[in-house]
């Protein structure tokens, strides 16, 4: 297995555990750790025995931003030319389910990187912002755009312009957290919601996860036209006949993958 700086990967059943470490810096996201989390999610994402994702920080943070101190001496021309957050959109397009299970700080990038997820759980002690205002920047790993589809332009407006931060029930109530989970338990609520996801039909996965995208990235019709065509497809797979057999039978389906 390859060996990551500053990541720890493992393999539970069907579901893929990314754990962000770099505990000296709350987990801020340096190019290292970008480069480490985009190909442990491509290498799950490759991995048809692996059927859910999920990234996790620490206790104390999930994580606390990009890493200031590797941007702080950078001029614009190095940032446009570096590309400096491009690979984050590989992980953004990985095509398993991936869940974030945050507890502690999810800040500046870490709140992205979060967004970046399809679901969002937190603990109790999480804390969600966009504090890059107060350092004279902004988000820049997609928070201005992600969050104004997660939680509508007037709450994000107030995060990204004035970097105060949302408590873990506050974000479940703007509907970017699904569920708030006392801190002790995350991780286990985490591994349950995976594994449930990972249960059913990856074919199917692959095609719910595209079809929730398109609802954020296109107009309506375009993304009904997308959900039918999917839907249909979707009837030519063994998985669907073996999920509408097994209903007909009242026993639980065996799904094959294919
Ligand atoms: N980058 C680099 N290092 C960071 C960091 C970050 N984003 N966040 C924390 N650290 C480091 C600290 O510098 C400190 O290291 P040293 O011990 O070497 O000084 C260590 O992590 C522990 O942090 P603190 O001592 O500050 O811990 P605290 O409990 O007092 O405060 C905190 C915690 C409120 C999260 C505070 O660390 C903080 O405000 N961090 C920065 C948050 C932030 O501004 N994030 C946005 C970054 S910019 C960005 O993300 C751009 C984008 O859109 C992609």
């Amino acid at each position: 297995m390859t060996d990551y700086e500053t990541i720890l990967i493992e393999t539970r059943g069907r579901v893929g555990w990314i754990t962000l470490n770099r505990p000296d810096a709350l987990n801020a996201l340096n190019s290292q750790v970008m480069r480490d989390v985009v190909a442990a999610a491509g290498a799950f994402d490759a991995d048809p025995a692996i059927g859910a994702i999920v990234v996790t920080g620490s206790e104390r943070a999930f994580a606390a931003g990009a890493d200031i101190k590797e941007m702080e001496g950078k001029s614009g021309r190095e940032m446009l030319m570096d590309d400096h957050f491009g690979a984050w959109g590989r992980f953004a397009a990985v095509r398993t389910p991936v869940i974030a299970a945050v507890s502690g700080y999810a800040l500046g990038g870490g709140c992205e990187l979060a967004m970046m997820c399809d679901i969002i759980l937190a603990a109790d002690s999480a804390r969600f912002g966009q504090p890059e205002i107060t350092l004279g920047v902004i988000p820049g790993m997609g928070g201005t755009q992600r969050l104004v589809r997660a939680v509508g332009p007037y709450v994000a407006a107030d995060l990204v312009l004035t970097g105060r931060l949302l408590s873990a029930d506050e974000a479940a109530r703007a509907g970017l957290v699904s569920r708030v989970i006392p801190a002790a338990d995350l991780l286990a609520e985490a591994e349950k919601v995976a594994e449930a996801i990972a249960a059913k039909s990856l074919v199917a996965l692959f095609a719910a996860k595209a079809a929730l995208d398109a609802a954020v990235e296109t107009t309506l019709a375009e993304g009904l036209r997308f959900e039918r065509q999917a839907f249909a497809g979707l009837f030519d797979t063994d998985d669907q006949k073996e999920g509408m057999a097994a209903f007909r039978e009242k026993r639980p389906p065996e799904f094959t993958h294919r």
